[in-house]
């Protein structure tokens, strides 16, 4: 069954395949030397043939493996299990099924391989690759942490994680490169999507609905890149948001009234600064009986909200066909009599669709965008539409943004790892070939404690706002003039 094996399943490191090499080798050779190179080490396998007349090398037949060298058979005994047997096709059994089959096969190697393993070494073997088939391999500890936003890894050694709002580096590493492939495809197999040199780039998501980006060698140069963003079950509110600091009270307050009066919203910030976690409780302030639909690239939503039809975009197929693009969704989402439109990320040509739908009485619609400032989330959104190949004056094209969107929230990460809202802005019209804003609220630094902390607070400009009216006919007037200090 394991005939076929020759140089496949190589390392890339040149440490791997003891099990195979050995067997390829002239019968000459002398037995590998230990890592730390004080005592010598048995071969893990019975590497001669039987016409072998060395006695350094027929001798070591039943010793058990020294223990550095346990990776190395692990590496071996894996490598031809990939070839034995179809991964991705275990994955769809039990995981009580696949634990058998994977046992039955392992020992099956281990025989054909005259390798000698404890008992204990034998259930260690088989315990690690089992994580590695159904789990996540040495991801697993990462993924059960609850405190962990990103996980993000950078080729086999390098594995780094974003917690509390910093990047660090642990001491997570996979065995080599070919054990953090198999990891990827078999986070990709699940969604019925394929990694390797033919298309190298792939976005999933796990079984808990983390995103996922899986980039491959050649693409990647030191070996695949896999970044998950955690999803966490545990949305945060408004209320987290205000006791995290990063934003006042009243500025809570404002954006709520800012999305139940239904202004359409645009949330702008840079990658991880918060965008979807603020979007998602801005509609928290829905009213129930709303009809809201979502677009989304990876579904990362999770809205209270009843009455909620959620849409996903699709990528083309292997064959480069099917794709359903998010201007195609919110394009469908005009004939699905949608009361809100809410799009996840807002990237391309969609915008258009997106500000027509928030003109035409789809007011409450909201969307992130990928923008430092709210300027800039302006100019983004321009720049978006003239992707579309709309031919527009910049004129045409700013006087509908002016009159599409009301509101801009700038979420922003900053230095010191926390997230903060830093701008509410409004948008207030059209002054020549500009659109005019106004800032209705505002983070300003203070100082940087000497724990590295960015101190600073929210304030209100004391401008009325344009909304007034519009918060006004939805009764929340009061409230308004109380989260800007007005009354
Ligand atoms: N105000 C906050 N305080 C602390 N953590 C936050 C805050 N906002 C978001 N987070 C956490 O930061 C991480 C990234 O948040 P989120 O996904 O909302 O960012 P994003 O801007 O949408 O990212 P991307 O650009 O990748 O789409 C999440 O783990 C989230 O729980
Ligand atoms: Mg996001």
């Amino acid at each position: 069954m394991f005939g076929k094996r020759g140089t496949a399943g190589q390392g890339q490191n040149g440490t791997r395949n003891s099990v195979s090499m050995d067997q390829s080798r002239a019968p000459s050779q002398e037995p590998k030397q230990p890592v730390d190179g004080e005592q010598p080490t048995q071969p893990v396998a019975n590497a001669q043939p039987a016409t072998n007349e060395n006695p350094v090398k027929a001798e070591p037949l039943r010793k058990p493996v020294a223990k550095e060298r346990l990776q190395e058979v692990k590496v071996g005994i894996f490598n031809d299990l990939i070839e034995a047997v179809d991964l991705a096709g275990l994955s769809k059994l039990s995981d009580e099924s696949v634990r058998e089959e994977i046992s039955d096969i392992v020992s099956e190697i281990i025989s054909m391989r005259d390798l000698v393993l404890t008992t204990q070494e034998h259930t260690q073997v088989i315990d690690d690759i089992c994580n590695d088939v159904l789990g996540l391999g040495p991801l697993e500890p990462l993924i059960a942490r609850d405190d962990i936003a990103d996980i993000m890894v950078n080729g086999p050694d390098k594995v780094y994680i974003e917690s509390k709002g910093k990047i660090e580096l642990t001491g997570v590493k996979f065995r080599d490169n070919a054990q953090l492939m198999n990891i990827c495809q078999r986070i990709v197999t699940a969604v019925g999507r394929r990694v390797d040199e033919a298309s190298p780039i792939c976005d999933a998501r796990l079984m808990d609905g983390s995103r996922v980006n899986v980039i491959a060698p050649p693409l990647a140069i030191d070996g695949a890149a896999l970044t998950i963003r955690k999803f966490s079950q545990d949305k945060l509110s408004l209320d987290d948001l205000v006791n995290f600091g990063s934003i006042s009270k009243e500025g809570a307050e404002l954006l709520e009234v800012a999305s139940a009066s239904r202004c359409n919203i645009l949330i702008s910030g840079g990658t991880g600064s918060g965008k979807t976690t603020l979007l998602n409780c801005m509609t928290d302030y829905i009213e129930p009986g709303e009809r809201v639909i979502t677009c989304e690239d990876a579904a990362e939503l999770q809205l209270k909200n009843p009455h909620v039809v959620r849409l996903e975009t699709r990528p083309p197929n292997l064959e480069g066909a099917g794709q359903i693009t998010m201007t195609d969704l919110v394009k469908n989402c005009l004939r699905m009599r949608p009361e809100r439109i809410i799009v996840g990320e807002v990237r391309g040509p969609e915008a258009f669709d997106l500000l027509q739908a928030m003109n035409t009485g789809h007011d409450g619609s909201m969307g992130t965008v990928h923008a430092n400032n709210p300027r800039e989330a302006l100019s983004r959104v321009e720049n978006m539409i003239a992707m579309g190949g709309f031919n527009l004056p910049a004129r045409a094209m700013r006087e509908q943004i002016a009159s599409s969107i009301n509101v801009i929230v700038q979420a922003s990460r900053l230095r010191d790892g926390s997230r903060k809202i830093t701008h509410v802005t409004e948008i207030v019209g059209m002054e020549g070939e500009t659109v005019t804003l106004q800032d209705l609220l505002t983070f300003d630094f203070l100082a940087e404690s000497e724990d590295g902390k960015i101190q600073g607070e929210h304030k209100a400009t004391g401008v009325k706002p344009k909304f007034w009216d519009r918060a006004r006919y939805f009764g929340l007037e009061a409230k308004l003039a109380n989260a800007l200090g007005l009354t």
